[in-house]
Order: C-alpha cells, then structure tokens, then sequence
C-alpha cells in the first residue's frame, strides 16, 4: 500500500527532469503512465500521488562563505580561508569550516534536478550567514546581508518561480549581528529580513513580521500552514531578551500571536506546522531556550495537539530528534515571580556560554542525555508489568499522568535518594498506557531536527512525505496567489491590536485524555481543600481541544499526517576526490575540528570533483532498523523506548509481565504497533568475543561490521531458544543496543565509521563498553 503510493510520487521525478533520484531509492522510482498524465493535466495540483506528497524539510544550516577557497587550510581561526590544506571544493566534511558558495549552488541544482514537481513546499530553517570564525575576516553587516540575499534569491528563484511552491524562511541566530542577539521589534534587522524575504511573506502578515520576525504561510490554502517562530525570541542565549512572562517580551507576544491563529484554525479545520531555526532541546547540558518560553510553547502544543501536525527545526547540526514531556508542564514556571528569580542564574549562563562558544557539551554528551529520559519510557508492544507509582502532587497541571519516571526502570542512585526524601506518599497501580497520555501517547510532543548542508559532518537535506488522503484536487498555494480570496482570511488578524489589559484567566480544561478515574480522584482532592495556591498565570491559558475531538494529526494517522522521510546526504570525501589515504575524521574534544583534513595535502594539485550528487542515506519507509510506519508521537515514543532500551532493565520488566491485554484500551493499539519483533532483536550480545576473553574483551569487537551483524540476526531468528539460553550467561557489558546504535551513527550522518562509533555509544549504565570509559573522546557539538 505505502510503497505503491510512493511509488507514484516518486515517479513523478521523471516529469521535470530526466535525470532520477539515485541509487537506493531506486526501487520505488516506478514510473507509470497513468500518473504521469495526470500530472500532466493539473499541474497546479498537489504534487503527490492519491496519499502522500513531499515536502522538502531542511536545507538547514547553509552557513555559506564566500571567502571559501578549496585546497586552504581546515585549522582554526584559518577556517578555509587561506594557506595550504585538503579543504575541497564542495566543502570540508567533518570540520568546522562554513560551506563554499559551489556546494550552495550544487543543492539548488540538484534539487531543482531531481525532486522537481515532487514537492509542495520548502522549509528553511534559517542560518544563511557564515560563522564568525576567523579573526582576520570578521563579519560585516553587509556580508551577513549578502549571503542571505544570495540563498533568498537562489530558493526563489528555484522554488518560486521554478517549481511555483511556497519557501517558509525563519531566523537563524547567525542570521544577525551580533550573533545570537536580536532585539524586540520593530527594528532595523527584521526591517532588512521584511524586505529580503518579501516573495516569501505573505502581505498581510508583513507588518505583524515587522514587529516579531514571525509569520505564516498557508502551503494549502485553508488547509494546512507553516508558522514560521522566531526561535530567537526563546533562545536562551539572546541577551537582548528576558524570557516569556512579561507582556513586553517579544517571547510573550509570539505565544499570543499563536494562541490568537490555532485558535482561527481550529475552528475552521485548518492545521499548523511549526517551524523554526533553534530547537527546544532541554537536557541537563543543553538548555536551548528560556525555561518560562519552554514551559509555555509546551503548554500550547499540548492544548493545539488537534491542530497541529509536527514541529521541525535544525541548528544542532545532528539528525535527531527529541519529545518534550508535557508533564514537565509547571504554570509556575510561567510566571513573571519565577522568570525574576531565574534571570540571574539565567545571565550567569549566558556570561558563562559566551566563553566556550562552541559548547563543552558534545554531541555524545548530549545525545547520551537524551537516551537516559528515554530509558525511562514504558515498553509499548509487550507487556509491561503493573506499576507502582507514587502520587505527585507537583505537577498542577497533569496530574492526571501522576507519571514516576524512576519507578518503571531502575533509577539512578542519586534520583532514588532524592525520592527517599518524600516519603508517606500513598502507593498505586497504574496503566503504562496512562503514563504515555494515553494510547496516543499524548503525554509527549515531537520536534524533528533536521542535519544541516553545513559540513560539519556531510551536506544533507530531508524530504518528509505526508498524507493527502481528500486533498488530491484541493486549491494549491500557486492557484491562490492569483485569487488570494483562496486563502483564509485568518493572517489579517493583528496582534498589536489587541487589548494588552486582557487578563481573564480560563481554567484549565484538562481535555480529552482524562480518565473516569482521574477525574474522581481529582474532585476528592478539590473536597480535601488542598493546601496548594494556584498561581494565577498572567496570560490567556490557551483552551484545549474538545473531548469530542479526535486526536489530531501528530498522533492517529488521518490526512496531513508525517508518514516518514527520506534523508540525503553528499558524500563530500568521494566528490571532491581529494583525499588520499584511508581517511577519518578526527573527532576529538577541542573547540573547533579541523576534521579529516588534517594535516593533508589533497590528492591533486589542482581540485578534480565529481559531479555533485545527493545519495539517500536512510529512508525511514523501507527502515530495518529504526521500523516506524509513520511519524507519529507514539510511533516515534516507541522508537525512544528502543532507543533507550538498556538489556538489563528490560529483563527485569519482562518477569514481571503480565497479560497486555490488560492494558491495551480498545485493542488496536497492538495491532499498529506489532510490527515490531521481540525486544531482543535490537540486541547484539557479542556472545562469541565474550567467552573466549575476559580482560581483553573490552577492547574491541572489531569483528563486528555490518555483515557480521546481519549473520548474527538470522542466527538469531532461526535459534531464537538456543540464543536466548546462551544470553543469560551474557555479561552485561557485551550487550549492544544496534537501534541505538544507528541513531548515533545517523546522528553524525554516517561520517564516523562504524568500531569508531561504539566509543561514543557507551554510556555511564554500561550498555556498551569498549576500551577505557575515561580516554573516551567526545564529539564536539558544532551548534553555532
Ligand atoms: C553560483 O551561482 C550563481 C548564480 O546563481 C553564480 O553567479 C555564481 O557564480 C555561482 N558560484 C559558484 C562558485 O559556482
Ligand atoms: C492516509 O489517511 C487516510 C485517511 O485517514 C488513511 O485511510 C490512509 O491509510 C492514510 N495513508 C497512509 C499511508 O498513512
Ligand atoms: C564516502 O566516500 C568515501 C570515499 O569514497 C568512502 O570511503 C566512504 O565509505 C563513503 N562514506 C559513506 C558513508 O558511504
């Protein structure tokens, strides 16, 4: 079925340009006649087949420098400017040089080439100016200018005119200067991105972009809009901003402006992407923005999550993604009080990050975060034992969920100290399915990151596919803007109007997930009187869907809903055919990588590229690995639960388990999720290696590449019995998470070999362990 659809999209490839996409995708780049006639007839229509049409995700990240010169130096503060190196024409992969104006102009013409009337829209997630890398050259106003003028012309020019789809642009934090610092609206900086980006704005929303550099695009006229945030005006490190909590923080005003908007599509139907340059990455290291913008932007996707459809941004550099808890939610955290009494610590942050600019935290650091949260979620497919969770009463908000992150999997030792510390809590069972929101899982929300064509690691773009199921003959973006009574009238709607004094506070609808149970709970303890204030918040609580609603399209799969993507990357070391030896990137802790090129001298003395091309890295519709039938909240928990997954907890949980039927409410729940195989299929336990050696065992499994692996899994399918026996009397420290595994590897877009890879995939739990825990190098996390 999907591949059929797909099938017909991707054929459609053929239409515009001879040339198809290559190699692996090859397979379903089936043309056939029938569809490519009908193209031919409407070709204002959505571009996809009868299901599924494209979007073009990223390119992220450009960062394009125009004093690039291939064969200089990749070394710091020289950042391909000048002297003699390997650097390469289309750009220095693995290194933290800026990319050549050549590897612009190769994007655009590849795409133009070979995803030509494929797409409905293009994403650009910001950060079109170079770094400010080099002392000797530091950045201008007019440079910062000029290559965002460059791109914003080259993506008109391309997708505009050429293709006639819409462009979504959105600031990156390089995208002004100083960097990282825009200022609250009006102002000269989002005067000069007005009219830079004039074909991309839609009018009636130019004076409100004026004002905060935020705006919408209906990519189907009524249908479907990508809102644009002005993620500076949450970014942590925007000096010339304070936090979300105050009337006149630009911050504040953005989540009114689209508290106002979902509230208008919501009722006429419509839905919402978002988009924006930085993402909301909240770890212990990595706090991307204001706590009190976090707090809120979390709360208003929870209350919109019928409206809005997925959330995609980029910066970090790395393919990922992340899912923000809602019962993180805390309304005092939203508070003027709170935000006060967190500014100092706040600028103390900020003071300290100016300093190590390009970040202590690594990547593997950061990812190894993400990972630990995600070794707390429940097991979806198989059966989960009864819980017992302790109540807690902090959290206003959700305590529907009475979620205990500790109590389901073993607990760091630090976290269960802390919970000693609270005791006489009363004790209950509790439904994993509850925990997860629900059997939508409505508990989290997702942000997709997409890599960026900076080469830090190599160029890539992304295209998402979605479902167009009813909107095969709908208006398109093209038709309306010749008759823009097509578009809804909603964009009209001016925030600077409104009526700043408006400080009704709603209650908090708790919405449609709440159960019978819950609810009785809850009305005892309003008799108790508890002894708890509620904080009045200062804003308008967005309401939360109608309980008549059904989930919304980031969470059961109806029209409009992600069904997968498809991730390209350029392999720069084989195009620009310059490099020597068996290369690897040096991946070390320093603050700026010279990458593979480090002391090198290129293979000729004049350069010799290839012509440019993008290869398909992984396609998430044909995924052995990572498995997921579409993007949807609980598809994409249930890959973080895989993710995440660490051997021994899991056995423990399996003990314990009990008949899932128990749990599954309505029952098709397993039927979506069975595709998946038994929890042990993730698992390469390394059995061989580790009998035979004990002391040296720790230092490689070199054996192990990808033919090994595959042997060992059809070993394992045929002998799933034998195998199992012999894993009992596996050390723990051999068993290797392979879906976690990949997602590092795909993380660094496929640039860190693979022995390399499983230094960065120990973690402090032992999953997997090779060599010394303590020489373990650390991949520096490139985020600016
Ligand atoms: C890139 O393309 C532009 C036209 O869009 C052209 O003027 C410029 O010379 C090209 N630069 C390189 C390095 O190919
Ligand atoms: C697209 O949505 C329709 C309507 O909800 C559904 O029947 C169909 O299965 C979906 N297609 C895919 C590939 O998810
Ligand atoms: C990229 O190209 C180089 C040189 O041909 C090759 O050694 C390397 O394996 C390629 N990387 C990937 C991920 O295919």
């Amino acid at each position: 079925m999907t591949a059929l659809s797909r099938a017909l999209i991707l054929a459609t490839a053929l239409l515009g340009a001879s040339s198809a996409v290559p190699s692996p995708t090859q397979k379903v780049i089936a043309p056939t006649a029938e569809r490519i006639e009908t193209n031919a007839k409407h070709s204002n229509k959505l571009r996809g087949s009868d299901e599924i049409d494209l979007i073009l995700q990223t390119p992220t990240d450009f960062h394009p420098d125009t004093f690039y010169k291939a064969h200089t130096s990749t070394k710091e503060s020289i950042a391909c400017h000048r002297k003699s190196g390997a650097a390469g024409v289309y750009g220095a992969e693995t290194s933290d040089c800026d990319s050549p104006i050549s590897l612009v102009n190769a994007t655009f013409d590849w795409i133009a080439d070979n995803l030509q009337d494929q797409l409905d829209f293009v994403i650009w997630t910001g950060d079109s100016a170079r770094h400010d890398s080099d002392e000797k050259i530091p950045r201008t106003k007019s440079q910062v200018i000029g290559t965002n003028k460059l791109l914003a012309h080259k993506f008109a020019e391309t997708f505009v005119h050429g293709m006639k789809i819409p462009v979504i642009p959105t600031f990156g934090n390089n995208d002004i200067l100083p960097h990282n610092i825009l200022l609250p609206g009006p102002n000269n900086w989002l005067d000069t991105f007005t009219k830079i980006w004039k074909k991309f704005i839609p009018e009636v929303q130019r004076h409100s972009f004026d004002h905060g550099g935020w705006f919408y695009v209906e990519v189907i006229p009524q249908k479907l809009a990508v809102f644009s945030l002005n993620t500076l005006y949450f970014f942590d490190r925007n000096a010339g901003i304070d936090d979300c909590t105050r009337h006149s923080e630009p911050g504040f005003q953005q989540m009114e402006w689209l508290r106002i908007h979902l509230d208008m599509f919501r009722e006429n139907g419509m839905k919402a992407i978002f988009m924006g340059h930085v993402p909301p990455a909240r770890t212990d290291s990595k706090q991307n923005w204001d706590e009190t913008c976090w707090q809120k932007y979390t709360l208003w996707l929870r209350q919109y999550r019928d409206v809005i459809v997925g959330a995609v941004y980029g910066h970090m550099n790395i393919d990922h993604f992340m899912l923000q808890d809602t019962k993180e939610i805390n309304f005092k955290k939203m508070t003027v009080d709170w935000a006060k009494t967190h500014a100092i610590e706040k600028r103390s942050h900020q003071a300290s990050w100016e300093d190590e600019e390009f970040g202590i935290a690594s990547a593997s650091d950061y990812l190894h975060e993400l990972r630990t949260h995600w070794a707390k979620l429940p097991n979806l497919v198989s059966k989960l034992p009864a819980l017992e969770v302790e109540d807690d009463d902090e959290v206003e908000l959700d305590e529907e969920y009475d979620y205990d992150e500790d109590e389901d999997l073993e607990a760091e030792s630090s976290k269960k100290k802390k919970k000693d510390g609270k005791k006489g809590k009363k004790k209950k069972k509790k439904n994993p399915l509850e925990k997860l929101g629900g059997k939508w899982a409505e508990r989290y929300q997702l942000s997709m990151i997409g890599p960026s064509i900076v080469p830090n690691y190599f160029p890539t773009i992304r295209v998402i596919e979605y479902n167009i199921t009813g909107l095969e003959d709908h208006v398109t973006w093209a038709d309306a803007l010749d008759n823009p009574d097509l578009f809804s009238d909603a964009g009209a709607a001016d925030l600077f109007n409104l009526n700043d004094e408006e400080e009704d506070i709603l209650e908090l609808d708790a919405g449609g997930y709440e159960t019978e149970s819950k609810k009785k709970k809850k009305k005892k303890k309003k008799k108790k009187g508890g002894k708890k204030k509620k904080q009045k918040p200062n804003f308008e609580v967005p309401d939360a869907p109608s309980k008549s609603s059904p989930p919304g399209p980031a969470y059961s799969p109806q029209p409009l809903t992600f069904t997968g993507y498809t991730q390209y990357y350029a392999n720069l070391t084989w195009l620009n055919n310059d490099m020597t030896e068996k290369d690897e990137a040096h991946v070390g802790p320093e603050r700026w990588r010279e990458g593979m090129h480090e002391g090198k001298s290129p293979k000729h003395n004049k350069p010799n590229p290839r012509d440019f091309e993008f290869e398909v890295e992984y396609s998430t519709f044909d995924d052995e690995r990572y498995k997921l039938k579409d993007l949807t909240v609980k598809n994409m928990v249930h890959l973080a639960y895989r993710i995440g997954k660490n051997k021994k907890k899991s056995k423990k949980g399996k003990s314990k388990a009990i008949n899932e039927a128990e749990w599954m409410d309505g029952g098709d729940f397993e039927v979506e999720l069975g595709e998946w195989d038994d929890e042990d299929e993730d698992w390469d336990d390394d059995e061989e290696e580790e009998d035979s050696d004990d002391e040296s065992e720790s230092e490689d499994d070199e054996s192990e590449d990808d033919e090994v692996e595959t042997d060992k899994k059809k070993g394992k399918k045929k002998g799933g019995k034998d195998k199992k026996k012999k894993k009992k009397k596996q050390h723990k420290k051999h068993a290797k998470n392979k879906v976690w595994m990949e997602f590092l590897r795909r993380a660094f877009v496929s640039t860190i070999p693979r022995d390399e890879l499983k230094k960065y995939a120990v973690d402090e739990g032992g999953v997997y362990i090779v060599g010394d825990v303590e020489e373990q190098e650390q991949v520096v996390l490139d985020e600016l």
